[in-house]
This record gives C-alpha cells, structure tokens and sequence, in this order.
C-alpha cells in the first residue's frame, strides 16, 4: 500500500560536508542510499546556480543509479530546466534562489511572477515531471498555483520551525489551512523547510500533506547517531503522528 505521508530526504548537506575538504567524501550518493534503506520514500536535492553543494555530477549519478524517485530542486532558469528536461527526474521543485542566501529563505512568488513561471510549469509537466512550486502557506500563494496548473505546491515550514508559543500555533494554522484549501482545488500539498524531531509532529499531523522535504537536521543528527538511524527515527515520528 502506498504510503499516505512520503518522506523526501535532502542531502544537499552531505555534499556541503564533501566540498569543504573537496575530493569525494562524503558522497551524496551514498547517503541517498542509506536514506533510502532507512525509510526514505524519495531523494531531493537542491541543484544551486553556484554548485555549492550538489554538482552536475551528482545529478548525474543520482539519475544513473538511484531506485527511489529523485525530486530536483530548480531555480527557474533556462539552465536548470535544460538540465531537468535531459535528466527528466520524477520530480522538479522550484524555489526561489538568491546567490546571498544561506538557505532558501521564503516561498516563490507565484502570483507575482506568473507569466515566469507558467513557461517553466508548462515545459517540465509536458516532460512528464511533477511539477512542485515552493510557497508560503498563503491563500493568494495557492491560488496562485491553481492558476499556473502546478500539480503539486511544498509550503515552507522555516517560518513554523523558527517562532515559538502561539506564533508557532498562528504558523500552524495557516499552514494547514492552506493544505486544506490545495487539497480541495486537486493540488497535492507537501511540506518542508526546518524540520526537525521536536518540531515535525504537528506538521506530519496535517491530514491533507502527503509528503515532507528534510534535509538540514536529518544530516546534523547523522553525525551523532548515523543517517540510517536519523532517518529511521524522522520516519517512525512521521508514522506515529499520521496515527
Ligand atoms: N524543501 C525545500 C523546497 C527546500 O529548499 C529545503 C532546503 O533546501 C528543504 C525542503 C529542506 O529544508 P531543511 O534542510 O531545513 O530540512
């Protein structure tokens, strides 16, 4: 039976950790592996304008090897939609990138750049590959992507992940409003961005989310207790709020 809440590990860190030394290790592959034995559902990584943490390379030897369906996160450039249209991976998520950002740090602007970002919907769902757009959990953001024909949205938990106390219960609220209002208009809504184990329950609770995107931490945990074991863990709290 399919699962009714995916995990999607990020292992954009793994090759941040590799190119501080340069050379091979640790290899994003590897761990793309040791995630997928641990429970993963899917693989995601963040190709960047600037490289500078997942390569060409990687890309590449993820689409040659790996057995889980690769979600490839994508600036919407020309650039990355040739490189996504040669690899044609199962998934393509476009997030907002700015070459002064650590991380991404808000949703796309789907009603702003609509004309943008129709080429770029229209082209990779004409390729076969699901189409996800990055977003705030705001109604005019989902609406926004209802207009645009985007098959999936991923809400940006960072602001949830960051605020605490009643902030957090605000973020919450908002967050699984806008999953309601996509699931009704026959988008899929995912979720990601600042996940943790203390802070995943709530989210992985919301009925509508059919899939979470976690990087950062699940490889921060990796180091003291092992990604296996890191993601096995992410996976059994995910099951557990799912009830
Ligand atoms: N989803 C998207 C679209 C992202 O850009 C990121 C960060 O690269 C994540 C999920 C994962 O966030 P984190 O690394 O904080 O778990």
């Amino acid at each position: 039976m399919p699962r009714t809440l995916r995990l999607g590990v990020n292992i954009d860190h793994v090759a941040t950790i590799r190119n501080a030394r340069g050379g091979e290790h640790p290899d994003p592959v590897r761990a793309a592996f040791a995630a997928a034995e641990a429970g993963a559902d899917g693989i995601t990584a963040h190709l960047r304008e600037d490289r500078r943490h997942i390569t060409d390379d990687d890309i590449d030897r993820l689409m040659a090897r790996l057995e889980i369906p690769l979600n490839l996160e994508m600036a919407a450039t020309e650039e990355m939609l040739d490189i996504a249209l040669r690899h044609r991976p199962h998934a393509a998520c476009i997030v907002p990138e700015k070459r002064e950002e650590r991380t991404t740090e808000g949703g796309l602007d789907a009603a702003g750049q609509h004309n943008q970002l129709a080429y770029f919907v229209e082209r990779l769902g004409a390729a076969n590959i699901r189409v996800s757009l990055f977003i705030e959990p705001d109604p005019a953001q989902v609406e926004a992507a209802l207009r645009l024909g985007a098959p999936v949205v991923e809400f940006h938990t960072g602001r949830y992940a960051h605020v605490e106390g009643e902030a957090r219960a605000d973020e919450l609220k908002r967050i699984a409003d806008a999953a309601a209002l996509a699931a009704k208009n026959g988008i899929e809504p995912h979720a990601g961005h600042g996940l943790t184990f203390d802070n995943v329950a709530p989210i992985a609770a919301i009925p509508q989310i059919a899939e979470l995107n976690i990087g950062h931490f699940l490889v921060g945990e990796a180091i003291f207790t092992g990604l296996e074991a890191s993601v096995a863990r992410m996976r059994a709290l995910m099951d557990e709020a799912r009830g």
